[in-house]
């Protein structure tokens, strides 16, 4: 049994939370003996395609929390059945970018990376696979040149806070205007594990406030923390463990008076 394991059965919350123990996320599984298509369909009233491409997913896993279904749609529904360059970070078992594939259609430019060179099995199948760290900046120079540019990004890797941090300072400015990056699975952004933390500096809703800031700079005197993604940043979306990006020209905000 995992040290934490024993620690989360043994000790009182308050203790766990001060050293910002990983509870995993073991306990909030579904049981699929239950209806996934009727838990989605219910709660967010949500019937899209994406729900059946998940739920028709064979042969290679796809492992999704049932919250992201209705918000995939809702971020990613412009960019289907356009030649759109797509890059997911974390390809595991394959099972994604095959959802991906049929998700966006045949036109995609859709590659996926991972450090794990078992995934190197998966390239050339519903995309291509590049091996390699979300953190290597010359590697992820090289897939983006290979792609020829990118115009969405789900980072789906590591978890790491320093890692998210990295990608996204580096890969924010190579995204073409009028894509978004999305990073999901930032329950970790508690967790110390992932270089987390409850209110923590390094938790990657920190780095997220500072963007808040910066994009209303013209109402404050304080410096933009973060240029890089905030001299571009259009909008700033938060759900439960998902950030997305949206990246447009910004302008100085004015006002008129009419009537
Ligand atoms: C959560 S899984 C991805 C799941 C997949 N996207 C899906 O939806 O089924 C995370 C993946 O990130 C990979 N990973 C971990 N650290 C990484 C790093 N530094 N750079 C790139 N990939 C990494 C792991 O090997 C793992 O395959």
């Amino acid at each position: 049994m995992r040290l934490e394991t024993i620690a989360i059965k043994i000790l009182p919350k308050f203790i766990l939370a001060k050293f910002g123990v990983n509870f995993g996320i073991g306990k909030f599984a579904f049981d699929q003996k239950l209806d996934i298509k009727a838990d989605i369909t219910q709660k967010y009233g949500f019937s899209g395609d994406i729900l059946d491409l998940y739920l028709n997913n064979k042969n290679q896993v796809v492992h999704k929390w049932h919250h992201y279904i209705p918000i995939y749609e809702k971020y990613f529904a412009r960019f289907r059945g356009r030649k759109i360059r797509f890059l997911e970070i974390g390809v595991s078992k394959g099972g994604s970018l095959q959802m991906w594939r049929k998700y966006f259609g045949e036109e995609a430019i859709i590659f996926g990376i991972d450090i794990d060179p078992n995934c190197a099995q998966f390239n050339g199948q519903a995309g291509q696979v590049r091996i390699g760290s979300q953190d290597d900046l010359i590697f992820l120079e090289s897939v983006i040149t290979e792609m020829g540019g990118v115009d969405l990004i789900l980072d789906d890797g590591s978890h790491n806070m320093e890692h998210i941090v990295a990608t996204l300072n580096y890969l924010f400015p190579k995204l073409s205007n009028g894509g978004a990056y999305m990073i999901e699975d930032l329950h970790t952004a508690y967790w110390k594990n992932f270089g987390g933390g409850y209110r923590s500096k390094s938790n990657f809703f920190s780095f997220v406030a500072d963007l808040i800031d910066d994009m209303h700079h013209w109402y404050h005197l304080n410096k933009v923390k973060r240029p890089l993604i905030s001299n571009n940043c259009a909008s700033i979306h938060i759900h439960d463990s998902i950030v997305v990006i949206e990246k447009d020209n910004v302008f100085e905000p004015t006002h008129s008076q009419i009537g």
